[in-house]
């Protein structure tokens, strides 16, 4: 359950707060007053507090001000009506998590907090990267015996020790944000922020400004002057995740950084200095992309000082089992149930699968064989066929294909033809089967839980309408309570 702590004088936004926020995951605080709230603080434990500007008593600003002396981490979203704009910059170089025009509406509020609720939580949940798996506290943790892994967890506690720039690298879903956070945590800076910016996900023109913020008139629609994240995480942690997507001139503006602790907002003169440490991430190779000329060469030399390479799993599978035993644990937990236990032949398969998604993969692998499983024992057959495949051919990688029969290759090197084979493969173990509905209820049901039972984006995955997709979730008998979050 997420805690939310609301300090507003006003009778009226208190009450819509009680009837936006009534849900059985969010438990809401009101407080009347920057006193009030202040006091209420180390009481309830907040994991986020929403705060008006204007108030009697103590003024948000001042509130937020007292609050950062005890406490530079808790994320503050900040309320403020047209015209007090300027007050909400200042609380944004305070720290402040966002801030909210009034009258707000409802949607943005909510994806506000949601944003908000991820935050705090990546900033207080330890990443142990030497989790005792004897311990029944499973939370989070970075598993791995291998030596590879042996050292990640080394370079990590290294690391804990200084303030050095660290370049994480590693195919995706290795855990590379995972170490990132450990990092953090290990570090001298684990009291102060820690704010994740995936570069990939932000459009290119967009980035600078959210790093670095601009000032009012830097461009059209810059109305108001912003803070970036680097001002707003003075003293934190920094992590650029895919920091391979960057453009050139950004990247520009992080080596100075990087090299001075100084920068200019977006359309603004005036040097603004910080103190931020920075963590970086991707699953590009830097030194091609400096080959190319797309990525500067000082910058990835100053971003290389420390070079955390994350091992593909499939060059670590002595790991695999200790993972299935976390994920299994670990899942169960999250869904207050015993954990499931997996067939023999199944550990075997997953051992030998090839793993191009890496860990996240296995842990949606087990997520999936969970729920799909009929009793306490996960079977072969609760798993996607590529993985059956891989037991029974006992190949480690796909079957390669005649010369003559070339299909378009994904970069995995799987291709339609292998995969149909294996299909077949898989299917002669029921003669009853009938492969083409079972292989398209497989899909479907894939679809919907990598896309966490989002039904748009699921049937985009399949290339169907959410109208047919609908049509074949009930056709299929897909329990919507199951796979359909
Ligand atoms: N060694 C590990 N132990 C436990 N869980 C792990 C481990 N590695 C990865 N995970 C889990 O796998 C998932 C993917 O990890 P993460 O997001 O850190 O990968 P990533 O390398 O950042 O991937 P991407 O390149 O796709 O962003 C997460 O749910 C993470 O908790
Ligand atoms: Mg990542």
């Amino acid at each position: 359950m997420d805690k939310l702590l609301l300090i507003d004088d006003e009778a009226d936004v208190q009450y819509s707060f009680h009837r936006i926020f009534n849900s059985p995951e969010i438990e809401l605080t009101t407080a009347s007053s920057g006193e009030e709230g202040l006091k209420l603080i180390p009481k309830i434990k907040p994991d986020l507090v929403i705060m008006d500007v204007r108030m009697g008593g103590l003024s948000g600003l001042e509130t937020l001000r007292r609050l950062r002396q005890s406490d530079a981490k808790l994320p503050v979203l900040l309320m403020t009506a047209y015209g007090t704009t300027q007050t909400a910059i200042e609380a944004m170089k305070l720290g402040a998590y966002d801030y909210l025009l009034k009258p707000f509406d409802v949607p943005k509020l909510k994806q506000i907090v949601a944003s908000a609720l991820e935050a705090a939580r990546a900033m207080r949940q330890v990443v142990s990267y030497q989790p005792l798996l004897e311990s029944d506290d499973y939370e989070v943790g970075i598993v791995g015996r291998s030596e590879g892994m042996q050292n990640v967890f080394k370079l990590i506690g290294q690391l804990a020790s200084s303030d050095a720039t660290a370049l994480i690298t590693g195919e995706s879903g290795t855990g590379k944000e995972l170490v990132a956070r450990a990092v953090y945590h290990h570090s001298k800076r684990s009291d102060q922020p820690f704010i994740a910016i995936n570069c990939a996900a932000i459009p290119e023109n967009l980035l600078e400004s959210e790093l670095f913020g601009h000032e009012k008139g830097a461009f059209t629609g810059a109305t108001n002057q912003r803070i970036g994240k680097f001002e707003q995480c003075n003293r934190g942690t920094i992590f650029l995740d895919e920091i391979g997507d960057m453009s050139l001139s950004t990247q520009t503006k992080i080596l100075r950084v990087l090299q001075s602790g100084t920068f200019e907002r977006v359309g603004g003169n005036q040097p603004v200095q910080v103190d931020v440490r920075v963590i970086a991430a991707t699953n590009k190779p830097l030194e091609q992309a400096v080959a190319a000329r797309e990525f500067r060469e000082d910058l990835f030399y100053r971003l290389n000082v420390v070079r955390i390479q994350i091992p593909p799993l499939r060059e670590r599978r002595e790991d695999i089992r200790l993972l299935i035993n976390y994920f299994l644990r670990k899942l169960a937990q999250s869904q207050n149930q015993a954990p499931k236990s997996i067939a023999p032949e199944v550990t075997a398969a997953l051992e030998q699968f090839h793993w191009p998604g890496n860990v996240r993969e296995l842990e949606n692998v087990i997520r999936r064989a969970i729920v799909v499983a009929k009793g306490e024992v996960i079977l072969l057959g609760d798993t996607p066929p590529e993985i059956i495949a891989a037991g029974s051919s006992g190949a480690s990688s796909p079957v390669a294909l005649g010369s003559s029969e070339k299909a378009p290759e994904n970069e995995d090197g799987a291709d339609l033809a292998s995969l149909a084979k294996a299909l077949f493969r898989w299917a002669r173990q029921d003669r009853k089967l009938k492969i083409i509905p079972a292989v398209e209820r497989e899909l479907i049901i894939q679809a919907l839980a990598e896309t966490k039972g989002n039904q748009v984006q699921a049937a985009k995955l399949l290339g169907i309408t959410r109208a047919t997709l609908r049509k074949r979730v009930e056709k299929f008998d897909i329990k919507q309570e199951l796979s359909i979050r």
